[in-house]
């Protein structure tokens, strides 16, 4: 277990079959959702790929060290087990010193996914990290708060055109200065699983960064947002539910379960806190967490994307008129259905009607 710039990482030896296998085991991971695997420079690309595509090359070169994953064909030598079967690895080069320092320790490339528990939301702060991971892995690495708070962006260069399999720490548009063909998919493919089409990176298909809270997502201006989170933790408040709320500062909004993740114009602070603040509601007993979505631009792509995973299919899109058509229709219906369900064990008026005497 060790701090990088983006979330804390789990890490065990990329090339041994049995040390990864135990990563698998401590996350509880599917085992057909490959790791990253993080070497110390770009020097060190030869020892897990070959026959790197120029753009790898290019890529590694501006932004490694940093918080980019590049997938690329993988060296024999790397064992089926830490790329999931794939004949590709996903491979980084962290920032953070403490992390690169421990590889060329380790002197060995060291396959690590995020700390978390599998479906979990990722580990961003010591506090929560030992909470949950003590006990569970030999040796716990330490370090502050993690600079990035969400993880890394992963683009697939061996696929032309180049795709993009997950936004993160290092924004769309700065890789598309130099990528302009760059594929990225719409942020709507992040909501629930779709089971038609099979996802191009394994991690895709599973229900990601979840509190054990329900989440719902709103997005739309900022009156908008704040009228129609007022009216839900209004209407859920009555219910006997506890609710949580993830805001900016522009929504007004303030309580004792309520964090302010800074501006709608800072989406570097919103990724900052946010794990770190779904873990929190959770720990004050939330059933509900209502979040403010943001802008996705830079990283606020990845804060959407990670939003979008954890709230499955319960976001409301504020952004359409009151008659929606489309795929905001499904979204309307969304909401509706997010108004008429209660969480487990919570007796509401639409839950518990009282059976009809006989007369
Ligand atoms: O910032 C990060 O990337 C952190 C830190 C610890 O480095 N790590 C991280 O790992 O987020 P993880 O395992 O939580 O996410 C890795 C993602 C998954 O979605 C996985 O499916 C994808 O990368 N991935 C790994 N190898 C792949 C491959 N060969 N092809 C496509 N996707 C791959
Ligand atoms: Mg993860």
């Amino acid at each position: 277990m060790f701090p990088t710039e983006t979330v804390y990482g789990l890490g065990a030896n990329a090339l041994n079959a049995k040390a990864v296998r135990g990563i698998f085991r401590a996350k509880g991971r599917p085992t057909d959702n490959p790791l990253i695997v993080h070497l110390r420079d770009a020097g060190d690309l030869p020892r897990v790929a070959r026959d790197i595509p120029a753009l790898g090359l290019r890529l590694a070169e501006a932004f490694w060290p940093g918080p980019l994953t590049l997938v690329l064909p993988k060296h024999p030598r790397v064992p089926k087990v830490t790329t999931a079967g794939l004949d590709t690895v996903a491979v980084r080069v962290p920032s953070l010193p403490w992390a690169r320092r421990l590889i060329e320790a380790a002197g060995v490339p060291i396959a690590a996914p995020s700390a978390n528990l599998s479906g979990r939301p990722s580990l961003t702060t010591p506090g929560h990290l030992v909470r949950e991971l003590k006990g569970k892995v030999d040796i716990l690495l330490l370090g502050g708060k993690s600079r990035i708070g969400v993880e890394s962006t992963v683009v697939d260069v061996v696929s032309s055109p180049p795709v993009l399999l997950r936004a993160g720490g290092l924004s769309v548009e700065r890789l598309q200065s130099l990528v302009p063909d760059l594929r990225v998919l719409p942020l709507e493919a992040s909501g629930a699983p779709d089971r038609e089409t099979p996802p191009r990176s394994p991690g895709l298909k599973y229900r990601h960064y979840a509190p054990r809270a329900r989440v719902t997502l709103f997005v739309g201006s900022p009156q908008r947002t704040r009228q129609a989170l007022e009216n839900r933790r209004r209407m859920l408040t009555r219910e006997g539910c506890k609710v949580g709320l993830l805001v900016t500062r522009e929504s007004g909004l303030r309580g004792p379960a309520v964090r302010v993740l800074g501006s709608r114009k800072a989406p570097d602070r919103f990724a900052f806190g946010l794990f770190h603040a779904l873990r929190e509601l959770d720990a004050l007993g939330a059933d509900e967490i209502l979040v403010e979505g943001i802008p996705a631009t830079g990283v606020g792509l990845a804060v959407m994307d990670r939003l979008r995973r954890a709230a499955g299919d319960r976001v409301v899109d504020l952004r359409v008129g009151p008659v929606v058509s489309g795929r905001g229709r499904a979204v309307a219906q969304v909401s509706q259905k997010a108004r008429a369900i209660p969480p487990k064990g919570v007796r509401t008026p639409e839950t518990h009607r009282p059976r009809k005497r006989p007369r």
